[in-house]
């Protein structure tokens, strides 16, 4: 099981999305059944790790800054091996090899199982990116962080390829886990305790196994004994079968929340980005969840500034987050990714016109979330307690059926509870509750409130 005498700690950090962060307590899991533990101070180990995403040129470049950073603790002590994973691994394999040979490892996303090996094996930098292999780990347990909610991964790679995206090319084809493979992990955190799952994929609606689509995969997961919610992220527009809709109209583990990731409200930009959609197919799409689900919070992506996108083009996205109401946004500038389509397409905005656009859509969200929080003080919400906040001292955060972000009197709970209570007060990214009407036991151990990420980065 053990190395032979190997390296023994890791310091491993996680950039990029839910999807990464799943991917870590992979590797986590990989790890340990080999004899590694985990180090929190990068002075302390053995093998410096950097979990990494390529989705944006800012994204690579807090990585460039931190192997930088690290470079010091490897040259410090004979011996410690640095290594970059996941998505920029993968995206720059070749350039890699010629410009970091202080690299020991690089290894991209379907390469983990070989992790051990890789790192135990002594040579040149040690590579292995194949993306052929469909790989699922559907065989591997990850170590899931503590708290009452599991990520699972549920599909992998993606086939899409919308022209802004570089995740088709480090992440591979798209391949789902086999039903028995995600009904086993969801049996196994229930197990352990968990009430909440989150099933992970780049179009995690694109699922499909064993003659079965992802509604079908819903209504099997609700039937999990200890499993209350049921969540996912990121579904495409285009993958929303009206069976799909049904599932998480009439399961009632399902949660009333979806990010419906829209990157564009004008048709011209939308068939430059081929995101399969128009506007209105995505309007029709957003109309009938809502008309199925009551209640039902969506969140949304959109990108500023993409290659072509005028004024009025622009104009349509912001109008659209007045006529969509969305719970919240995530907002992007367009960054241009070697080796994508739209790389290939004539800039026509600016950095600072980009800029601008993004702040008109940050702006006008903000409003637009304030809005929809205010209108929620003094209704009830049901919230299942993560762990304790920063501020105010002695209170316990959580998150609604809905997916906001719930601070409440901690007086009495404990992580893994479900509390009832009433909103008091509100802000664009958060509800106070005044006090707890009821609550409901059994407890686990607590993440940090700074653990808890949004979806997706
Ligand atoms: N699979 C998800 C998206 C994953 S990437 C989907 O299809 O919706 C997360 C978000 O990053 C995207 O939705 C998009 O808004 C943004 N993004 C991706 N590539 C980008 C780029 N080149 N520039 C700016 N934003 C980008
Ligand atoms: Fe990227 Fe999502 Fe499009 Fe796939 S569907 S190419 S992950 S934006
Ligand atoms: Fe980034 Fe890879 Fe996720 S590029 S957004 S870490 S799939």
């Amino acid at each position: 099981m053990s190395s032979s005498g190997g390296p023994r700690r890791v310091f491993l950090e996680t950039y990029g999305c839910q999807m990464n962060v799943a991917d870590s307590e992979l590797i986590g899991g990989v790890l340990r059944r080999h004899g590694w533990t985990r180090a929190d101070d990068p002075a302390d180990a053995d093998v410096l790790l950097l979990n990494t995403c390529a989705i944006r040129e800012n994204a690579e470049e807090r990585v460039v800054g931190r192997l930088g950073e690290l470079m010091r603790f490897k040259n410090a002590r004979p011996g410690v091996q640095l290594g970059l994973l996941g998505c920029m691994a993968s995206h720059h394999r070749e350039a890699l090899l010629d410009r970091a040979p202080w690299l020991d490892v690089i290894v991209g996303p379907d390469g983990y199982r070989d992790l051990p090996r890789l790192l135990e094996e002594a040579g040149d930098p040690r590579i292995e990116i194949r993306l052929d292999r469909g790989e699922t780990y559907a065989d591997l347990v990850p170590d899931h962080a503590p708290g009452p909610r599991a990520w699972i991964t549920v599909m992998r790679g993606c086939d899409r390829f919308c022209t802004f995206c570089v995740v088709p090319d480090p992440r591979g084809r798209e391949r789902s886990l086999p039903l028995e493979a995600v009904l086993a992990q969801v049996e196994s955190v229930a197990e352990s305790g968990r009430r909440e799952v989150v099933f992970l994929g780049q179009t995690v609606n694109a699922w499909r196994a064993d003659g079965l689509g992802f509604g079908d995969l819903l209504r099997r997961t609700a039937r999990v004994e200890g499993i209350e919610r049921i969540r996912f992220t990121s579904p495409h527009p285009s993958d929303f079968t009206e069976a799909l809709i049904a599932a998480i109209a009439e399961e009632p583990k399902v949660m009333p929340y979806v990010h419906l990731p829209l990157q564009s409200a004008s048709d011209p930009v939308l068939a430059a980005m081929r995101r399969d959609y128009t506007s209105d197919q995505y309007r029709a799409i957003l109309g009938r969840l809502r008309a199925a689900v009551p209640g039902l919070a969506v969140s949304t992506d959109l990108i500023a500034g993409f290659p072509g996108e005028t004024e009025a083009d622009f104009q349509r996205s912001l109008d659209f987050l007045d006529e969509a109401a969305f719970d919240f946004a995530y907002l992007f500038k367009y960054s241009a990714r070697e080796g994508t389509r739209a790389a290939r397409f004539a800039e026509t905005v600016d950095e600072a016109e980009k800029g601008r656009r993004l702040r008109a859509l940050i702006d006008r969200q903000e409003e637009i979330s304030l809005d929809k929080h205010r209108a929620r003080i003094s209704q009830e919400v049901r919230v299942l307690v993560e762990g304790p906040a920063r501020r105010p001292v002695g209170c316990v955060f959580g998150k609604s059926e809905d997916f906001k972000t719930v601070i409440l009197p901690g007086e009495g709970l404990a992580p893994g509870d479900v509390a009832r209570v009433r909103i008091a007060a509100a802000t664009s990214h958060t509800l106070l509750a005044a006090g707890v009407t009821s609550r409901r036991a059994p407890s686990l151990g607590a993440p940090e409130a700074d653990e808890i990420r949004h979806l997706p980065a």
